[in-house]
């Protein structure tokens, strides 16, 4: 990141997630408001654990912003758990250990707990947990809220909607990826598809029962996305590079492809490029498709920005699967703490945070400002001058 910088901190069960965000022209009309209708559409979708029951994310604006508008300084979020007040002496900052709980011994496969044991020498795998839970998220997710807001300006919009879960997968046609969004927004595992999505709510009701998990697959789309944003002179400034270690930054993502992606490499390249046309009436280029996922050569080229990643189910199971207690060396069946069967849905929405992220960076890399004003004056500037190219 360039121009946006960020950073989160705070523990699962501590007592609060803080996220401090740099680098907002000022002048942006910003409440809390805007940032908990995100947390509130992360906390939703089918398979979710007892968690999102307890939690109610809301927001505190600690500094960045006065009487309604960003004034350039770093915004400071907070999100208090309100799990807190059952675990502020398993998770206290002072130094004597109590005996309240009991250390976690038994590491999870595919979660970070035995790797992170290994490498920062705990006998306690919850210091590992802690962090590397997707609770996290809920402070990306409102980071990304802002930098939604700052997009909103410019008519950039990002949505997302679930096309698998499992081995119950949807392939849609239609372009208009409002349309799927809006449906998606409706359904409760995120899916534009109703009939599909029954049949993934009964795969998750099954998993449920078998004590097991699924993942799946989501896609996040951009639409008003100006061409030219991302670079091709250099690998760390190209835009497809950069978002796909967004998306790929969260956890349990472990496939992210733009465009047609990975189908690309199946077909002819006559068969997949995007041609182009001219449209006089509106001076501008124009593409009968939109395979590129709205990037080339690392640069946006003015079609809606479209990427996909896949989730790996979840790795906390209710009938775990075998480990070795890192204190006796036992073999043992690995730890179960409540835990979501299925966050798919959840992961989506993260990953329009992710999108909204990259793009405000892009955007203001590209059109500078230290002012919302300054920034549309040379957005309009460039606007005008594509067409006049
Ligand atoms: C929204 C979301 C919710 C998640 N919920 C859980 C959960 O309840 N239990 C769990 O074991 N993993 C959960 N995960 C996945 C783990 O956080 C992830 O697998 C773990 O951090 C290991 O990282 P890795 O899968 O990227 O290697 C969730 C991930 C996301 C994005």
């Amino acid at each position: 990141m360039r121009t946006i910088r960020f950073l989160t901190a705070g523990e699962s069960h501590g007592r609060a997630l803080t996220g401090v965000l740099e680098g907002i022209p000022s002048g942006l009309p910003l409440c809390s408001d805007d940032i908990d209708r995100e947390l509130k559409r992360r906390q939703t979708g089918y398979g979710r654990g007892g968690r999102m029951k307890i939690e109610s994310d809301r927001v505190e604006i600690l500094s960045g912003v006065r009487w309604g508008r960003t004034i350039g300084s770093p915004i400071t979020l907070v999100i208090e758990n309100k799990d807190w007040q059952n675990w502020h002496e398993a998770m206290s900052v002072d130094k004597q250990y109590n005996g309240c709980i009991e250390p976690v011994t038994r590491p999870r496969p595919g979660h970070a707990d035995l790797a992170g044991a290994l490498k920062y020498g705990v006998h306690d795998i919850r210091n590992i947990l802690e962090r590397s839970s997707a609770r996290e998220t809920a402070m990306r997710v409102a980071l990304g809220a802002v930098c939604r807001r700052f997009l909103l300006e410019f008519d950039i919009t990002v949505g997302s909607y679930v096309t698998s879960i499992g081995s119950v997968s949807i392939n849609p046609q239609a372009k208009d990826l409002m349309s799927l969004f809006k449906k998606a927004e409706a359904s409760p595992v995120r899916c534009p598809d109703r009939e599909a999505s029954k049949r993934m709510i009964e795969l998750i009701d099954r998993a449920l029962k078998e004590g097991d998990s699924l993942g799946g697959v989501f896609e996040v789309f951009a639409l008003g996305v100006p061409p030219g944003l991302g670079s091709h002179i250099q690998w760390d400034r190209r835009l497809d590079g950069r978002l796909s270690q967004a998306l790929m930054s969260i956890q349990a993502i472990k496939g992210v492809e733009v465009g047609l992606g990975f189908k690309m490499a199946e077909r002819f390249g006559s068969e997949v490029m995007d041609e182009i046309s001219y449209r006089h009436a509106e001076k501008s280029f124009s593409r009968k498709g939109n395979n590129a996922g709205g990037i080339e050569g690392g640069m946006t080229n003015g079609m809606p920005v479209i990427i996909r990643a896949a989730m790996k189910p979840i790795p906390t199971l209710k009938r775990p699967l075998k480990s070795v207690d890192i204190i006796t060396k036992k073999s043992v069946r690995a730890a179960y703490e409540r835990s979501d069967v299925c966050a798919v849905p959840a992961a989506s929405v993260i990953g329009e945070a992710m999108m909204c992220l990259v793009l405000a960076d892009a955007f203001l890399e590209k059109f500078g400002g230290d002012s919302i004003k300054e920034t549309k004056q040379n957005y309009k500037s460039y606007l005008k001058s594509l067409r006049g190219f």
